[in-house]
C-alpha cells in the first residue's frame, strides 16, 4: 500500500477534498483533457475533413485499444457512452414477447431495473429478481440465479462488480450455466474496466457492457460493449442513422452528429497503468480500500466478522452504518451530503435490504489519510444524525 508517487497530480480533483467515491463517476486524468481539447481543436478546425476522411480510422484504432486492455474480441467491440446505453441497446435487441422473462439480482443497478421495468410495462415482460446474500458463495450464486430462470427466461442480468453492494459476482461459471441452457446473458460491467484484471477472461456471455470512465480513466462517456458473434447481426441501435446498413459496429457506434472526442481522448487515460504497471495499480487500490474499511470500520466500532469482503480484485468496500442513519434512499442521500459538507469527503452510501452501507473506493490518488479523516469525523457525524 506504498503509495504512488505522484499520482494525485495527474487529475484535477480538488485536493482539499479527500475522494473515496471514485466508483461512480472516476476521475478525469490531465492527460486525457489535454488529449481532447487537442481532438476538439482538429475537427473545430475543419469539421468536414475530420468527420469525412478521418473520424473512423481513430474510433477504429481507439476500439482496438480499449479492447486489447479489457481482452476482448476487436470484432465484437462497440464503442457505446456508457452502461446504461449498453444495457438499453441488449434490451432494444431482444423480441420480447408477453409472458417473457428477464432475471436480475437484488444487487442491479438503479438504472438497470429502471430499464427493465420499463420493457416489462411496455411489452408484458416479466421481471424475476433473484436474490443474492451479501458475502455469498460463488456456488450459492451461480444456484440462486439458475434457479431463478425457467423457459421463458429471454435474458439474464448480472453485475460482475455490483454498485450498492460492491461485491463480485462469478460471472464466468454464470455465463457456463446459462450457455447450457440456451439462456441469453448481459454482464453489467460497468466497474470492470481497470479494476478487474482480464475482465473478460473465462467469461463466455452474449453481451458485456463496461465502463472506460470509471477505472479505465477515460473520461465521462466511453464505454465498451463486447457482443458474441451470434448476437453482433442482431444487435439494433437505439439512433438510426448513416452507417445503419454497414452493420456491427457502425451501426451501434455512429449515431449521427455527436461529440467524439472523448473516445478518441480516453485511451491516453490507459498509459497510467503503464506509468506505475498495472499490478502495481490494482495491488494498491484493493490494499488500500481493504485499509480504509478497516480503519472507518474501527472508528464505527464494526468488528471484522461484520464486514462484507467482495473479493480480492475489488477496490470497494462496504461499512454497515448503524441502524436508522441510511436504511432508506433518502435517508442515505442526506447522510452522503452531510459527510461531503461537514468532512470534505466524498463517499457513497447506498441502502440495502433496508440497513445503509457507506462505499468507499480506493484509487491510485488516495492515501490513507484519506480514511483517515473519515474514521476521524463520522463516528460524531452520525451521533448527531442518529
Ligand atoms: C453496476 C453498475 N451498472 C451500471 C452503471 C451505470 O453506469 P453509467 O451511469 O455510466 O451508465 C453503474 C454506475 O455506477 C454501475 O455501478
Amino acid at each position: 500500500m506504498t503509495p504512488l508517487p505522484g499520482a494525485a497530480q495527474l487529475f484535477t480533483l480538488d485536493l482539499a477534498i479527500a475522494h473515496l467515491n471514485h466508483g461512480s463517476f472516476g476521475a478525469v486524468p490531465l492527460v486525457v483533457r489535454q488529449a481532447r481539447a487537442r481532438m476538439m481543436a482538429a475537427y473545430d478546425a475543419n469539421p468536414t475533413k475530420f468527420v469525412s476522411e478521418r473520424l473512423i480510422e481513430l474510433t477504429a484504432a481507439a476500439r482496438d485499444r480499449y479492447a486489447a486492455f479489457v481482452g476482448a474480441d476487436p470484432q465484437g467491440c462497440a464503442l457505446v457512452t456508457n452502461a446504461t446505453a449498453g444495457t438499453a441497446i441488449v434490451l432494444n435487441s431482444i423480441a420480447f414477447a408477453p409472458g417473457d422473462e428477464i432475471v436480475i439480482t437484488d444487487h442491479s443497478y438503479n438504472a438497470v431495473m429502471l430499464a427493465v421495468n420499463d420493457v416489462a410495462t411496455r411489452l408484458g415482460v416479466n421481471v424475476i429478481t433473484a436474490p443474492v446474500d451479501l458475502g455469498s458463495a460463488d456456488d450459492a450464486t451461480v444456484e440462486a440465479i439458475v434457479s431463478a430462470t425457467t423457459e421463458r427466461t429471454r435474458l439474464v442480468i448480472v453485475d460482475q462488480v455490483s454498485s450498492a453492494t460492491a461485491q463480485r459476482h462469478p460471472v464466468g461459471a454464470i455465463a457456463t450455466a446459462l450457455r447450457a441452457r440456451g439462456i441469453p446473458l448481459l454482464v453489467d460491467a460497468a466497474h470492470s474496466p481497470g479494476m478487474i484484471p482480464a475482465p473478460l477472461s473465462g467469461v463466455d456471455a452474449d453481451f458485456w457492457v463496461g465502463n472506460l470512465h470509471k477505472w479505465a480513466f477515460a473520461a465521462g462517456g466511453t464505454a465498451l460493449l463486447v457482443v458474441s458473434p451470434a448476437w453482433r447481426d442482431r444487435l439494433r441501435p437505439l439512433v438510426v442513422s448513416h452507417h445503419h446498413h454497414d452493420g456491427f459496429p457502425l451501426n451501434i457506434e455512429r449515431q449521427a452528429t455527436t461529440d467524439f472526442t472523448v473516445w478518441l481522448a480516453g485511451v491516453e487515460g490507459l498509459t497510467i497503468f503503464r506509468t506505475f504497471g498495472a499490478e502495481a495499480i490494482w495491488q494498491h487500490n484493493v490494499a488500500l480500500a481493504a485499509y480504509g474499511q478497516k480503519t472507518v470500520a474501527k472508528a464505527l466500532g464494526v468488528p471484522d466478522e461484520l464486514l462484507p469482503h467482495p473479493g480480492s480484485e475489488v477496490s470497494m468496500r462496504l461499512v454497515p452504518l448503524p441502524p436508522g442513519t441510511a436504511d432508506t434512499y433518502p435517508q442515505a442521500s442526506a447522510l452522503r451530503t452531510r459527510i461531503s459538507d461537514e468532512l470534505a469527503t466524498e463517499v457513497n452510501v447506498m441502502p440495502f435490504r433496508d440497513r445503509g452501507y457507506l462505499r468507499l473506493s480506493a484509487q491510485i490518488y488516495n492515501t490513507a489519510e484519506d480514511f483517515a479523516r473519515l474514521a476521524s469525523g463520522l463516528p460524531a457525524l452520525l451521533k448527531e444524525a442518529a
